[in-house]
């Protein structure tokens, strides 16, 4: 398998903190990682480094073989790098078709109106086709997160980082969501996964890492993870008990 993402000595400090603590961690083109660990053990400054949306205090980040790190987010999703954000970011008072399109994802060398056929195309994929020039404020929580992963296909990406889009979705579009997930990765699409939802989780990736206080502190398959000493004692144990 080709290495896609090669993440070496990766530091993020804010303030006093160390967010993230020299990450190392690599990632095959066309694998689904799951990434956990408790509240603030760094997932999310994480995937922000990766897309752009944070800078790192040291470390590289290589995506096919490119150094990375300094690139701002539109950039990045032009070669590849798509992500839905822990706090659904949609334009609410655009309607679906205009948020598939402003979001500087369109390639908008392929002219508007393809643009618009691919925009739409992918909406009806979804089932969204009814909503799309509805604005964006109509929609429930878990229609948000879905146009959130709509507008990812915009880019074509070759690598999705995904924060938390499960979170107070319907069960039956949760279910949607993980065949689109699926599907993604059955197109060689790598794909990183931030949830706390642990059957989302195990049910999905074949690999996951944890983090702890900015640290890796376990990768493995869903049954070493669950086994893991340190897993437990940092999460699983909590949640468990939860
Ligand atoms: N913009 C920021 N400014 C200051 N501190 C931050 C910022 N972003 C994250 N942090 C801190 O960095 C640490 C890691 O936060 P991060 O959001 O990456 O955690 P997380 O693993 O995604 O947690 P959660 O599961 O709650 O989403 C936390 O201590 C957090 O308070
Ligand atoms: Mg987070």
């Amino acid at each position: 398998m080709a290495e896609q993402l090669a993440i070496g000595g990766l530091t993020k400090s804010f303030g006093g903190l160390d967010a993230l603590d020299a990450i190392d961690l690599r990632i095959a083109r066309g694998e689904l990682v799951g990434l956990i660990g408790p509240n603030g053990s760094g997932k999310t400054t994480l995937l922000n480094i990766v897309s752009g949306y944070y800078a790192a205090n040291g470390g590289q980040v290589r995506y096919e073989g490119r150094a990375i790190l300094g690139l701002a987010p539109h950039k990045l999703a032009r070669i590849g790098i798509g992500r839905s954000f822990q706090v659904t970011k949609v334009f609410r008072r655009l309607t679906l078709l205009e948020n598939m399109l402003v979001s500087g994802l369109a390639d908008w060398r392929e002219g508007r109106a393809a643009a618009i056929d691919r925009a739409m195309a992918i909406l009806d994929d979804f089932k969204l086709t009814h909503l799309t020039h509805e604005p964006a404020a109509n929609l429930s929580g878990g229609q948000a997160k879905l146009l959130e992963f709509a507008r990812i296909m915009m880019l074509s990406p070759k690598l999705i980082l995904l924060d938390e889009p499960f979170g107070g979705v319907h069960p039956e579009l949760k279910s949607f969501m993980y065949d689109k997930v699926r599907a993604w990765n059955a197109d060689d699409v790598t794909v990183i996964l931030i949830s706390h939802d642990m059957g989302s989780i195990f049910g999905l990736c074949r690999r996951v890492v944890t983090l702890s206080y900015g640290n890796i502190i376990c990768d493995g398959t869903p049954e070493e993870t669950r086994a893991d000493k340190a897993v437990l004692e940092a999460y699983l144990g909590d949640q468990h008990a939860a």
